[in-house]
């Protein structure tokens, strides 16, 4: 073999390894690429929708459903001007009664409940009709600044008589 079709070997050689590592590369960014995604449905997937009915002119109430969406949750958010019979029908008893209320699964959720609140609702499944932070906590999502804990109040958990047991203590 004279020099030059040496150096023409080495080099197709050359090429070859750096196609191949740019191969390798490419296939696994994609499956990197991939998995992320999967795991970005299935934490969707893990947490299901939640229905939110609050007053068209409620401020805190569209605050907290950004928490809730900062969290994870898919918000189906309903402006509705009958906030009062939503609550009734839905067995949140004027003593329990904030600004907006939601659902998720059979679940019922008045007020500005935690996100955190929620997930472990979703997890443990107790034998109750829902959550309520009743009235309007000043330390609460929604009410405060993004970036604050939730302090000064109670979660409770609530039955369709209107019954409480505390569910979170902030
Ligand atoms: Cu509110
Ligand atoms: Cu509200």
């Amino acid at each position: 073999m004279n020099i030059q079709k040496k150096a023409a070997v080495k080099a197709i050689a050359i090429s070859g390894i750096a196609l191949l590592i740019a191969i390798t590369m490419t296939a696994c960014s994609e499956s990197e690429q991939s998995s992320q995604a999967m795991q970005a449905v299935a934490a969707k997937q893990a947490l299901p929708e939640i229905t939110v009915y609050k007053s068209p002119t409620c401020g805190c109430c569209t605050a907290w459903e950004e928490h809730l969406i900062a969290e994870g949750f898919t918000v189906i958010s309903h402006q509705r001007d009958d906030m009062d019979s939503i609550k009734q029908s839905l067995g949140v008893k004027p003593h329990l009664a904030s600004c907006h209320t939601a659902t998720i699964g059979d679940y019922v959720i008045e007020g500005h409940v935690p996100a955190d609140d929620i997930k472990r609702l979703l997890k443990e499944r107790p034998k109750v009709a829902g959550l309520t932070a009743p009235g309007m906590p000043r330390h609460s999502p929604g009410m405060q600044p993004p970036e604050e804990k939730p302090s000064g109040y109670d979660v409770l958990a609530f039955n369709k008589k209107g019954g409480t047991k505390l569910f979170t203590q902030y």
